[in-house]
């Protein structure tokens, strides 16, 4: 009886704040993303994080300060900076990485894309202790591609990649390198991500909005830099791009007229170079295009940008700049666009392959459904003493639990997994440990494949209204794995499952 009066009158409140009344968060959230972003009178050189071969990398999760624009801010880094090093590794080639914990709390480290043993994969419950350490060893067992690393402690995997935590990991592949792509200075790494640089503290501390939308900020930093400028030389250029946001979508594409082909997306190269004007990339996306300079005059400025884009209120309302680029005098490498880049091999699913389905669930932005809904949730405190609903998000109408197995697969064989985000409202860009996929089809929504999909992927963006369906060939290692959704506030809010193989 006390339980269901707490709940009644915590709904009112709810649902009063999800409606939106002129105090709300949720107003001030929206007005701030239509906001224009303005435009810097200074921009820095863009960096790029140092490189470290991964048969002997060393990582040291820290508090970190630095100078971000004028401000001074605290973060989170894997080395004396924000971000992480780039790990280089080859195919074949065994990693050995060794994480030295310097955090006050437990971290750990997931191999976002990369298929390796369980026990090295970063499970949520394989935990590093404040001072403690663990060495991470695995085999490179895939295709070329852009990978990266990021924390997965449950309940704290936002706040810590949020923060700062996060790293690329490059596989070289002699297949790709045959194909004689852009290298060198005219291969340029990006990691793009959203922060909120309110006053000089880089907070976590995410609203019961935040939690729905995600935590979204309008300060956009690449290579944890912000208002970043990259010089370019009248040629064609490489990029490969992380979205490395806990929640934002970025709709990439140049302000000015600037050819580009999709070239690979997650898990490596397409089979053929694919001519796009934008594409739409999730958080935990990675996209790898060719873009021709060469048309640009000396001198001219450009920008790299994400354009407004549909489905979603919380987000994609308004132009934003991620970096600018600026053309310059000087020698370049010419290189062609390829006809033909990697084959790939397509994973078979005869019929009567097993076929499992996902329903993404939310509670609804609306006042009736958020009272109906009450149900799945339990209260938190907020560290600002706000009290938080959590398990908002679920995935077959379950949230996380640590030691539940909720699906349990025959090693080495392949499925058909099917998100369901047809009757959803929000943005969920589902992530799959342990595995890479192929990506089968998209019904509802956008309706269709996308270039940067058509090729192995580890992630695949859902907007609401749509069911994708995906081929997985599981590897034939044993475990614990989990699947779970990349906006990181809707992970930590429960929205994950733990999967064996057996
Ligand atoms: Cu990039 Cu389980 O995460
Ligand atoms: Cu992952
Ligand atoms: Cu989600």
């Amino acid at each position: 009886m006390l339980r269901q009066f707490f709940l009644l009158t915590l709904s009112f409140s709810l649902s009063g704040f999800l409606i939106g009344c002129n105090t709300s968060d949720l107003f001030k959230n929206s007005l701030q993303d239509n906001q224009a972003n303005v435009e810097p009178s200074v921009r820095t050189q863009l960096a790029f994080p140092p490189q470290q071969s991964v048969t002997n990398a060393m990582l040291t999760p820290q508090e970190v300060s630095l100078r971000l624009g004028n401000k001074n801010i605290k973060g989170m880094g894997y080395h004396q900076g924000l971000l992480g090093p780039t790990l280089i590794a080859k195919v074949g080639e065994q990693a050995q990485i060794k994480v030295q914990n310097q955090l006050k709390e437990p971290t750990n480290v997931h191999w976002h894309g990369l298929v390796v043993p369980a026990d090295q994969d970063g499970h949520p419950e394989q935990l590093i202790a404040p001072a403690g350490s663990q060495t991470y060893s695995f085999q490179i067992k895939q295709a070329g591609g852009l990978y990266w690393y990021h924390p997965h402690p449950h309940n704290l995997t936002a706040k810590q990649a949020y923060l700062g935590l996060a790293g690329l990991f490059v596989v070289r592949d002699p297949q790709e390198s045959a194909l004689n792509l852009p290298v060198g200075e005219q291969e340029a790494f990006l990691v793009v991500q959203d922060k909120r640089l309110n006053g000089n503290a880089l907070d976590y501390n995410p609203s019961q909005q935040d939690i729905m939308s995600g935590y979204l900020g309008l300060d956009i930093l690449v290579n944890g830099q912000q208002n970043a400028q990259m010089q370019v030389k009248q040629s064609i250029y490489r990029l490969r791009i992380l979205n490395g946001s806990n929640a934002r979508v970025y709709n990439l594409g140049f302000n000015k007229e600037t050819p580009f082909w999709v070239i690979g997306g997650d898990g490596g190269l397409t089979e053929t170079p694919y001519s796009e004007k934008s594409v739409l990339l999730g958080p935990g996306e990675r996209l790898d295009i060719l873009a021709d300079f060469s048309a640009h005059k000396e001198g001219s400025l450009l920008k790299l940008i994400s354009l407004p884009f549909k489905g979603v209120t919380t987000q994609g309302q308004q132009e934003l700049t991620l970096l600018e680029m600026q053309v310059q005098k000087g020698q370049a490498k010419f290189y062609k666009i390829p006809n033909q880049l990697a084959a790939l091999e397509k994973i078979s699913t005869p019929t009567g392959t097993k076929t499992r389905t996902f329903e993404l669930q939310g509670m609804k932005m609306s006042g009736v459904d958020a009272m109906t809904e009450m149900g799945h949730g339990s209260m938190m405190m907020s560290t600002s003493g706000n009290p938080i609903m959590k398990g908002m998000h679920t995935i077959n109408g379950k949230t996380f639990a640590m030691n539940r197995i909720d699906e349990t697969v025959t090693a080495g064989t392949s499925e058909i997994w099917v998100f369901d985000n047809s009757k959803g409202d929000e943005i969920h860009p589902m992530h799959l440990h342990g595995a890479q996929f192929q990506i089968i089809q998209r019904e509802g929504g956008r309706n269709s494949i996308f270039s940067h999909e058509k090729t192995r992927k580890d992630t695949v963006l859902l907007m609401p209204g749509e069911k994708v369906s995906i081929a997985i060939k599981f590897p034939d290692y044993k475990g614990k794995y989990v699947i779970h959704c990349h906006n990181l506030e809707h992970e930590d809010d429960g929205m994950m499952l733990n999967f064996e193989l057996i």
